[in-house]
């Protein structure tokens, strides 16, 4: 018998995001008329690789996210939410404990990435499937220094610099094993290939696009909102 590949999507929406500075948490913030949360939760739905969307809310969010449940008609797919932790970590380790016992892959995504393009989730799962780990990233334009006390220490190859994305997707039992080192080790990495690579496995890189930004000041927010009304010009136009 063929193993079953079931790929579920954690969409990690339980930081506060207090560097945009809205009224609400930053996943409930309006971007072309919906919550950041939404379009990233579509995003993934549409993807033909995803086969379960969950949401990872903060603990105060359940009324928001009872409003947002309102516009969820549209999305297929979709779990009920899970409640994350303090450290995007520890929301991710709470999604990771839902999953159902036929969850092959995950694939862990922000919710502060409303622009990711279905076909860049589809390339990184099927990339995952074959190599176990994989991420989207985008090469570096600028060069990137090392730099403690205000002194650069490293000038590593640009060549070799990317900048990390999500989706970020692993076999499931490869992240639940990272994830039992790094409490180990005491260490909370900034994305899940951290703490993958800390393991000794290789991640796979699949090259993304520089649009699948994330939301994090006021700034990206008004780039965000540019970025989509382009997107939909452009299907207005086909
Ligand atoms: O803080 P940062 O920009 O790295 O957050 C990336 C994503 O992780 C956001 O979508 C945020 O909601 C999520 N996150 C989370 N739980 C936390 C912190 C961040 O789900 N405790």
């Amino acid at each position: 018998m063929v193993p079953s590949m079931s790929v579920a999507a954690l969409v990690l929406a339980a930081g506060r995001g207090e560097r945009l500075g809205a009224d609400r948490p930053k996943a409930f913030v309006q971007v072309a008329g919906r919550a950041l949360l939404l379009h990233a939760l579509e995003a993934l739905a549409a993807s033909q690789e995803i086969d379960q969307v969950i949401p990872v809310l903060g603990q105060n969010d359940r009324p928001a996210w009872g409003e947002l449940a309102l516009q969820l008609d549209s999305i297929s797919k979709l779990s009920d939410p899970i409640i994350g932790g303090a450290e995007r970590q520890d929301s991710m380790a709470a999604g990771l404990a839902a999953l159902a016992a036929d969850v092959s892959h995950v694939a862990v995504h922000d919710a502060a990435r409303p622009l990711v393009s279905p076909a860049d989730v589809d390339r990184v799962v099927q990339a995952a499937k074959r190599a176990g780990a994989a991420i989207l990233a985008v090469p570096v334009r600028d060069t990137i220094k090392r730099v403690r006390a205000g002194r650069i220490v490293e000038t590593p190859p640009r060549s070799e610099c990317f900048a990390a994305q999500t989706p970020q997707v692993f076999e499931v039992g490869i992240l639940r094993e990272a994830l039992a080192k790094a409490a180990l080790d005491g260490r909370i990495g900034t994305d899940e290939a951290e703490i993958v690579e800390a393991l000794g496995i290789e991640v796979c890189v699949v090259e993304g696009d520089p649009g699948n930004i994330k939301v994090t000041d006021a700034d990206d927010l008004l780039l965000a909102e540019r970025l989509l009304a382009g997107r939909r010009e452009g299907s207005a136009a086909e």
